[in-house]
């Protein structure tokens, strides 16, 4: 696979080296399907992700040895927090359940093939967090050198998760924005693959998500999808894995796409709620959702493009609404997640408090993350945890039994 495509302008390019954006636009790339003899098969012959969904990824080969157990994630349905509601049967998508805790190891896992294949020996990414761990680990187990550029502010038991795994690692002070297009001009010239947050095989990578999701609904595909919506890697992904199913003849029909930003960093929203076709950066993100405030998302004209075309739909979550659904799909359902990933459920919420989520079948909203990864969100929270005595223990117990 040499051939990619940009959304935008429909220019067609065979870029050197890593850095996928298109000479006319400056759009990124991304990787243009070039049909082959016969139809695609998903060969559920095999159990390696990216043997079972060869025909679908950009890949000459794929070498499991790379690989850290990514993906057949669980389809979790969440009975609890749906019932009695007149809407679509609800599943989580559980992505956290992924080797380094989120869905990026998906992309990874994928980017970091063609990386290795194309005789890289070095990789990089910029990234608020997760990014950082999922590609660091991913590089470690190639026997690469990973190197990190940081957003400022990223918190710092984040950044020890992506430490652990030894890279090179550097907050970068200045415009978040720039530097995901500085490194990926300086990769070019130092030999860094950066595999970036719109980097055309992670972009392909995450498709999986989407075929693991057809498969676990016994080959149907849900009526609405809630994703988490920052660079837009992730939904452009999942968007095209369900047209790859429409085009191939799998399915009949394509979901409701939901994109949700946070309230505080919603520049697509924006654009998305006043019609414009190009969304205007952002100058102040102010949301406790570090993972997806990005002022200038690097895929967000493409989302734009594909939300119209697709008749999606993108809103915005209140950070307080975030909390509110992380901790109820913690106390209701048991999954802990972040609150950039739990905005998915919010915004199901607020979409079906609107009225918005009729019909039947399936919606789901992917976990993109755990909620083990940012423990730091909690602390405003009060414990709710009693002191008791061991010699009094009994009657304590007593007490506290009567009230629950
Ligand atoms: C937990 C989590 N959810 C969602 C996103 C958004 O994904 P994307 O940037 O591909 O839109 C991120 C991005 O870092 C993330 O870490
Ligand atoms: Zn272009």
């Amino acid at each position: 696979m040499n051939r990619f495509e940009c959304l935008s302008c429909g220019k067609t390019a065979v870029p050197k080296a890593c850095c996928f954006l298109c000479p006319d636009c400056g759009e990124p790339l991304l990787a243009a399907f070039e049909p082959g003899p016969g139809r695609r098969a998903i060969r559920m012959d095999k159990s390696y992700s990216l043997e079972r969904y060869a025909d679908f990824l950009p890949l000459a080969g794929a070498d499991p040895r790379l690989s850290l157990g990514e993906g057949q994630t669980p389809l979790i349905p969440l009975s609890r927090l749906s019932a009695g509601l007149e809407r679509p049967v609800l599943f989580a998508k559980n992505e956290a359940q992924n080797p380094t805790g989120s869905f990026k190891d998906r992309g990874t896992a994928v980017a970091v093939q063609r990386a290795v294949a194309s005789g890289f020996r070095r990789i990089g990414t910029v990234s608020t967090g997760n990014m950082a761990a999922s590609t660091a680990a991913y590089g470690a187990r190639a026997g690469l050198r990973t190197f990190v550029l940081l957003k400022e502010g990223t918190p710092v038991t984040s950044v020890r998760a992506a430490a652990i795994y030894g890279p090179v690692m550097a907050t970068v002070e200045g415009d978040y924005g720039r530097l995901y297009y500085e490194s990926l001009r300086l990769g070019s010239e130092l030999g860094i693959c950066f595999l970036n947050s719109l980097d055309p095989f992670r972009v392909e990578g995450y498709k999986i998500t989407g075929y693991e999701i057809y498969l676990q609904l016994g080959r149907k595909v849900p009526s609405f999808l809630f994703v988490p919506l920052s660079s837009g890697g992730h939904l452009i992904g999942l968007m095209r894995a369900f047209a790859d199913l429409e085009e191939e003849g799998f399915a009949d029909a394509y979901p409701t796409f939901v994109g949700v930003q946070a309230e505080g960093c919603a520049p697509l929203v924006r654009a998305f709620e006043s019609g414009k076709i190009k969304f205007e950066r952002l100058e102040k993100a102010r949301t406790v959702a570090h993972a997806i405030s990005n002022p200038a998302p690097p895929g967000g004209n493409a989302v734009l493009k594909m939300i119209r075309e697709r008749r999606g739909i993108l809103i915005s979550v209140s950070d307080d609404e975030m909390l509110d659904a992380q901790r109820r799909l913690a106390s209701t359902e048991g999954l802990f997640c972040q609150p950039e990933s739990a905005a998915a459920l919010a915004g199901w919420i607020k979409l079906g408090d609107r009225g918005g989520l009729s019909g039947d079948g399936a919606a789901v909203v992917v976990l993109t993350g755990s909620g083990l990864k940012t423990l730091q969100a909690l602390e405003a929270l009060p414990l709710p945890v009693h002191a008791l005595r061991l010699e009094d223990l009994g009657r304590g117990l007593k007490a506290l039994a009567r009230t629950a």
